[in-house]
């Protein structure tokens, strides 16, 4: 079964369910009396995404977009491939970028420059995970539920080429996973 296949736990269920409040409070206060584009990329965006937003208090529009630079292995691949667009127009509008973790930055860089080139009137990014020292690129998230160390998590969104992102909570993956 594939909770059998973690080793450790590194947030917890409950740990994401304050840390969607928390940012979902935030965001609401932040962007006050103004309308929200959510935008999530998928598929690493779900769960985070979902119950994020159902902590914003706001007009919000959500649309998602297929961006990958990992594909289905541990390290990325330092090109980012855009395997399907949004089809709202984002111009004039306020955007919030939504994804699992920053890891290289490379990902949400490259979205967030593709939408201030269309015309967003303001690009900010969120995401549940924090890998800081996975960093490539100068960017950080606007808005980042917590940190990890430099390991290869999977669960809540993030995945191991491709199971694992149903898990209910963030782990590590036992060694002898990656033999199989
Ligand atoms: P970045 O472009 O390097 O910042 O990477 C962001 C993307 O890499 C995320 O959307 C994830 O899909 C993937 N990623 C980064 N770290 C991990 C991890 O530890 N496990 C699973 N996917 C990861
Ligand atoms: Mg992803």
């Amino acid at each position: 079964m594939m909770k059998d296949d973690i080793k450790e736990v590194l947030v917890s269920r409950e740990q994401i369910e304050t840390i969607c409040k928390t940012l979902g409070e935030k965001i609401t206060e932040d962007y006050k009396d103004k309308k929200l584009l959510v935008v999530g990329l998928l598929r690493g965006c779900m769960p985070f995404m979902a119950e994020l937003i159902l902590n914003i208090n706001l007009y919000t529009e959500l649309d998602y977009m297929v961006a990958s630079s990992y594909e289905g292995g541990t390290s990325s691949t330092g090109h980012l491939v855009i395997k399907s667009d949004i089809t709202t127009d984002v111009k004039g509008k306020d955007v919030l970028i939504v994804d699992d973790i920053i890891d290289t930055g490379l990902t949400l860089k490259e979205v967030k420059a593709l939408f201030l080139n269309r015309g967003a009137a303001s690009v900010k990014t969120c995401v549940m995970l924090d890998k800081t020292e996975g960093r490539k690129e100068n960017i950080n998230a606007d808005y980042f539920g917590t940190t990890i160390p430099n390991k290869f998590v999977v669960g809540y969104g993030l995945d191991y080429g491709p199971y694992y992102r149903n898990l209910p909570y963030v782990g590590v993956l036992k060694e002898e996973v990656y033999k199989k």
